[in-house]
């Protein structure tokens, strides 16, 4: 999809001497405009190609231009179609219009207007994109929230609320199903790019001989097996937010690549002569330990401190587990929808308290919907969690097994946490110590 200023124009007509007009006269390097001279040709050709505008004519030599237009309101109803009619011929152009036609025009053409209409028109195309991804968008996604009070994750919500708004390249660090993709998505949606795109793209998927054209494009024929020019990611991405997962897994050369982008905002495609000019917001994403990769020679170094001038580090589920009460409420009651309140049980409780969680939310969020199936009525037991985490959590009364006071003051603590439903400043009143002690113990390790 073509998300940046430049108009792609197609004009079907069998009159070579109009085509060459309109490419001459209308085309420029922001219009890019394509001309075919029969249907056959026009349908072939947008099967390949994303087209904002078409210019058509009705009478063509393998058929009616209007056949083409009722297939495209179909199609891809965002495609502008400006129609070319003879002079004088009201009929035919009060059925386009009818049809769904953007505009019409007469031969011979008056060139303004047809200029002005071709930017009208391709400015309703993008409208109607963006409005279409947006709809989609919000389908899809539920609004993206952080659920956690524990210190480690206010520390992130203020950073993402402090660099959300700049423009300035994010990094996010830590483990799977910490929440890098869902924090990637926040940032966009606080961003003046909101109602832009975001596109993400895992870098682990991407083949290691193609990653430049990729991300950069190439021209046609720039090297073999280059039959057809290709965009690439950045002109995809093109004034909206770029969300490069697992960046670690990029070649050095793409990451020197990348560096060039971040700080000039210009590249070329491979095997272009012009300079292209970017306008992306990027965030990255990593799971892996860059700095030990810079080291070991497999990261760029000074990619790597290009990066870090703003890295946010999402802490592991076990190091905020005063958090655990609130996401299993939230999800819960998320799951559960309109008429079912499924509880958990203390017992319960303390199992997800106990374990360890290596990976993280995603891991709770599923032994969650699995024990919601498993539930006894409305109440989740111990029988409904995974084994290992009922093997995890301290024994229950009447086992001989004795724990050490840290493991059981943590193990109470935790206790009162889950009965004050995560809220600190009660859990401490209630042990009788201070908010600050409270956080040294909870962060003190098991
Ligand atoms: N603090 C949180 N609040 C609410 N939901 C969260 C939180 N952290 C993670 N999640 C949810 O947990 C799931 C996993 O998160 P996400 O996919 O963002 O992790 P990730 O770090 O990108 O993992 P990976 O490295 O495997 O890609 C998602 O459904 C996400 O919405
Ligand atoms: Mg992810």
């Amino acid at each position: 999809m073509n998300f940046d200023d430049t108009i792609k124009l197609l004009i079907v007509d069998d009159e070579a001497s109009i085509r060459r007009l309109i490419e001459k006269e209308i085309g420029s390097e922001r219009r890019i405009v394509t001309g075919v001279e029969t249907l056959a040709a026009a349908r072939t050709v947008m099967e390949k190609q994303q087209f904002d505008v078409v210019i058509l004519d009705i009478r063509l030599p393998d058929g009616n231009g209007m056949d083409v237009l009722v297939e495209l309101q179909e199609t891809a109803p965002e495609i502008q179609v400006i129609v070319i009619t003879g002079h004088g011929d009201v009929d035919n152009a009060v059925q386009a219009m009818k049809t769904g036609a953007y505009d019409y025009i007469t031969k011979p053409f008056d060139l303004q207007r047809l200029e002005m209409i071709v930017e009208k028109a391709s400015q309703r195309c993008r409208l109607h994109r963006e409005n279409r991804m947006l709809r989609q968008a919000s389908m899809e996604n539920p609004p993206t929230r952080i659920i956690g009070s524990s210190p480690a994750l206010d520390r992130v919500r203020y950073l993402i609320g402090k660099v959300a708004p700049t423009e300035t390249p994010v990094l996010l660090t830590g483990e799977s199903g910490t929440g890098k993709t869902m924090i990637a998505r926040l940032i966009h949606e606080l961003s003046a790019r909101k109602d832009r795109p975001l596109i993400t793209k895992n870098c682990g998927t991407l083949q290691k001989d193609l990653m430049r054209s990729e991300l950069f494009g190439h021209r046609k024929g720039a090297f073999t097996g280059a039959s057809e020019a290709n965009e690439g990611l950045l002109a995809f991405a093109g004034n909206g937010t770029l969300f490069l997962d697992e960046i670690g897994e990029l070649s050095l050369e793409v990451q020197s690549g990348l560096l060039r982008v971040i700080e000039n905002k210009t590249y070329r495609g491979i095997g272009e002569k012009q300079e292209r000019h970017v306008n992306i917001r990027f965030i990255f994403a990593t799971s892996r330990d860059l700095h030990k990769e810079v080291r070991t020679g497999n990261f760029s170094e000074a990619l790597y401190h290009r990066l870090n001038v703003f890295a946010v580090h999402l802490p592991p589920l076990r190091e905020h587990k005063e958090d655990i009460p609130l996401l299993v409420e939230t999800f819960l009651t998320r799951a559960g929808g309109e008429g079912r309140r499924v509880r958990i049980s203390d017992r319960a409780m303390q199992c997800l308290m106990a374990y360890d969680w290596p990976g993280n939310v995603r891991e709770i969020n599923n032994v969650l919907e699995r024990s919601m199936i498993l539930a006894e009525g409305d109440l989740i037991t111990e029988a409904a969690l995974p084994l290992e985490l009922v093997h995890k959590a301290p024994a229950a009364k009447g086992s001989d097994s004795f724990q050490s006071l840290e493991q059981i003051e943590r193990q109470h603590i935790l206790t009162v946490l889950n009965y004050t439903n995560g809220c600190r400043t009660r859990a401490a009143e209630i042990l009788g110590i201070g908010r600050k002690t409270l956080y040294r113990k909870l962060q003190s390790k098991q």
